[in-house]
């Protein structure tokens, strides 16, 4: 799985120019769907088995999408403004490096040239391409860009500026490539546009109806030294998403979740997440409503150039999902 998850965080996929990433994903599904789909907003939708007697119709999501820069002015000198994409912390900035999806690249510098222990806001940053004008700038007002910074594989532990979430998308690549037989229905949804909103899946939810939604995104972790308090470990497993800051997953999948990992023997953790959310907040709201849960991978550094992941979590998230949708799903008042 290792060379998959390589391939995707290597592509180019901002949120709302998810074609690279969508393209590596179709070729990796290749002949393993009933029917693949891509609707008006760019989701890819793949749909495995039939509903069958006591089966239900699932919403599988994992975004495809990344955070980003967009291009906003570009000054006599051709440095070039921007703003956020997506949640990019200013933190980050300084001395990045950016790639724009025609393949230019540049490094972002600030105003202040004096720096060295604040972070500049991101106003007072902006990208410089190398170009000496405005006109000889091979940028344009609205041209995307993405963070550069190469892919590490430290054996257990997986590095990169995209993990959130081509983690979440080669997971449910890896567990349609294992699902054999099922009862239910299952729409594996490649989402767009999550993080600016969660938007893609608001129409692939519309458009599927699920009974049941699922999303698989990274989560932050509490590992690290003095960070804020977390009961999330890198490596002890995938978590059950009880709540985060945009929705309060149902009871009775949380239940079935950890039902199905401890009589599967999968280790999991549970997980509260104070900021943040994923595309089953919009599953969750659509139509008449949709019980919705959430398996997440402990990831360090989310939002960051440098996010982390452990490889194990990764395997176990795959193990669970296949658990999960491979039986007739009860679910049970607490
Ligand atoms: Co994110
Ligand atoms: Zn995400």
């Amino acid at each position: 799985m290792k060379e998959l998850i390589r391939s995707l965080v290597e592509a180019t996929g901002p949120s709302g120019y998810e074609t690279q990433v969508r393209e590596l994903v179709q070729t990796s599904i290749t002949g393993l769907a009933d029917e693949v789909k891509v609707d008006a907003l760019g989701n890819l939708i793949a749909r495995k088995g039939k509903l069958k007697e006591g089966g239900k119709r699932v919403m599988l999501s994992a975004h495809m999408d990344e955070i980003g820069l967009i291009a906003t002015f570009v000054d006599d000198n051709g440095f070039i403004r921007f703003t956020a994409n997506g949640g990019v912390f200013p933190v980050y900035l300084l001395g990045s490096r950016v790639r724009f999806l025609n393949g230019v690249e540049g490094v972002i510098g600030a105003e202040s040239n004096n720096l060295r222990d604040q972070a500049p806001a991101m106003d007072k940053c902006f990208i410089d391409v190398g170009a000496k004008d405005r006109l000889g700038c091979p940028v344009s007002v609205g041209d995307m860009a993405v963070f550069v910074r190469p892919y590490l594989d430290l054996g257990d532990r997986l590095v990169s500026k995209a993990l959130d979430d081509r983690v979440g998308v080669a997971i449910l690549v890896e567990a349609l490539k294992q699902l054999q037989d099922t009862p239910n229905e299952l729409y594996f949804v490649f989402s767009t546009q999550e993080e600016v909103g969660t938007r893609g899946a608001i129409t692939a939810a519309y458009a599927v109806d699920p009974e049941l939604g699922i999303a698989l995104d990274v989560t932050k972790t509490g590992d690290t030294p003095k960070c804020d308090k977390m009961e999330v470990t890198l490596g002890k497993g995938p978590t059950v998403k009880v709540r985060d800051s945009g929705m309060l997953s149902d009871p009775r999948v949380v239940r079935w979740m950890r039902k199905t990992a401890e009589k599967a023997g999968i280790p999991y953790q549970l997980e509260v997440l104070e900021a943040g959310s994923t595309d089953a907040r919009s599953i969750q709201v659509t139509r008449a409503g949709v019980p919705v849960g959430v398996i997440s991978i402990p990831c360090r550094y989310v939002h960051s150039p440098s996010e982390m992941v452990d490889y194990q979590d990764v395997v176990n998230s795959v193990k669970l999902l296949v658990a999960l949708l491979s039986e007739r799903i009860v679910l049970e008042q607490q």
